[in-house]
């Protein structure tokens, strides 16, 4: 899939988010193998703590529809921040453990200003499973 079509599909999962309270919509694509494609945004409540990440929002659907999350190449995230988004600590930590180490994480903006990163790259001496293992 290039480049131009990554942002228009980004672009339509940002317009679905439900972002009253914070007037600031993400859209978020997870990228398969095959270039099947899953789209999340960020779903914000009333009772503010409640809301979700577009990031997540999308890994939690693919993996709950059945979705083997080793087949995800890329993750492409938008939001309409002065640099290209910046996904929160959270979502790091939950796409470090989901997604593989390699998978590609491309971060917009709405100027289409672009970063390519590693997952691997978004968490360094991030906390997982082997930690748990004293
Ligand atoms: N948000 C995301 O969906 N992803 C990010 O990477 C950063 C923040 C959402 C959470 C909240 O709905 C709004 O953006 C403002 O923080």
């Amino acid at each position: 899939m290039n480049i131009d079509e990554k942002y228009r599909l980004v672009t339509i999962a940002q317009g679905f988010s439900y972002s009253p309270y914070s007037k600031f919509k993400v859209g978020a694509l997870l990228i398969f193998n095959d270039d099947s494609y899953v789209m999340g945004c960020n779903i914000e409540n009333a009772s503010y703590p409640l809301g979700n990440c577009a990031e997540r929002t999308a890994i939690f659907k693919a993996l709950s529809d059945g979705k083997d999350l080793k087949n995800v190449k890329e993750l492409v995230v938008i939001a309409p921040s002065p640099r290209a988004v910046s996904p929160c600590g959270a979502c790091r930590q939950v796409m470090n453990e989901l997604l593989p180490s390699d998978c590609i994480i491309t971060l917009f903006n709405n100027k289409k200003e672009v970063l390519v990163l590693k997952n691997s790259d978004l968490l360094p001496y991030a906390f997982n499973e082997g930690d748990l293992n004293g």
